[in-house]
C-alpha cells in the first residue's frame, strides 16, 4: 500500500523542503521514490534524514504544487527535522540505504521515533479527489490535456458532493494552477 504524505527534508544550511511522496510502509522502514531530478532527493542524499508528516488536509499537498510551502512548523526535539503543526503525526526517519535507479532511487529509511498528535478525523472523498487532482498537477507535461480534463471532470463530481469550505479553496486552486500549466505547454 502507497500512503500519501508530505515528506520534509533539510539541505546542508538547514533550508526546510516540504514535498508531497507516496511513501511505503514495512515494518520500521520506509520507503520513499523521488524521481530525478528534486530537492527531496538532494536532501536526503545529504543529510540522510526526513520527516514523514500524516495528513489529510489538501491545503498541505494543493500548497506544495503550487510552491506556497510557508506551513506552520514545529522543530523535532534532538533530530535534524521539521514537522507539521497541524498533522495527525508524524516520523521521523534515517535514510539506511538507497536503491539506485537512473530515473527513481529509493531511500531506505529506518523510523527512528513516530508521533501522534491528533486522531483522525474519517475520509472524506473530496479530499481523496483533491489529492488525485494534485497528482495530475504534478504530471501536466507528461499527460495528454484531453485525459486531464477528463479526470478533473470525474473528479468533481465527489467535490462537488462532499467538500467542506476548505476543499472547495483547494479544488478552485488546484484547478487554476492545472489550467495555467496546460495553456504554457
Ligand atoms: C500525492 C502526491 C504523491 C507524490 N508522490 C511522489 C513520489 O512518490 N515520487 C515523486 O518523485 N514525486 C511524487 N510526487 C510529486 C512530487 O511531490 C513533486 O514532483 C515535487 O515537485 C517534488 O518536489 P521536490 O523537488 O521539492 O522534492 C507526488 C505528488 C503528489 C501530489
Amino acid at each position: 500500500m502507497i500512503i500519501e504524505t508530505i515528506v520534509s527534508t533539510m539541505d546542508n544550511d538547514e533550508k526546510v523542503n516540504f514535498s508531497p511522496f507516496g511513501i511505503k510502509k514495512n515494518k520500521n522502514q520506509i520507503y520513499i521514490s523521488p524521481y530525478i531530478p528534486s530537492k527531496t532527493l538532494l536532501n536526503l542524499e545529504s543529510t540522510k534524514c526526513a520527516v514523514v508528516n500524516y495528513t489529510d488536509d489538501t491545503n498541505f499537498f494543493v500548497n506544495c504544487i503550487i510552491g506556497n510551502k510557508k506551513f506552520k512548523k514545529k522543530k523535532c526535539k534532538n533530530f535534524p527535522g521539521f514537522f507539521l503543526e497541524d498533522c495527525f503525526g508524524y516520523e521521523q526517519v534515517k535514510v539506511k540505504r538507497i536503491i539506485k535507479d537512473k530515473l527513481r532511487p529509493t531511500f531506505v529509511c529506518e523510523i527512528d521515533k513516530s508521533f501522534q498528535i491528533k486522531g483522525y478525523e474519517g475520509h472524506n472523498r473530496a479530499k481523496a479527489s483533491i489529492i488525485e487532482a494534485c497528482i495530475l498537477a504534478s504530471r501536466v507535461h507528461l499527460l495528454d490535456k484531453k485525459k486531464i480534463l477528463n479526470e478533473l471532470s470525474y473528479l468533481s463530481i465527489s467535490v462537488d458532493k462532499t467538500a467542506g469550505t476548505l476543499e472547495k479553496k483547494s479544488w478552485k486552486k488546484i484547478l487554476k494552477y492545472i489550467d495555467k500549466k496546460i495553456d504554457e505547454k
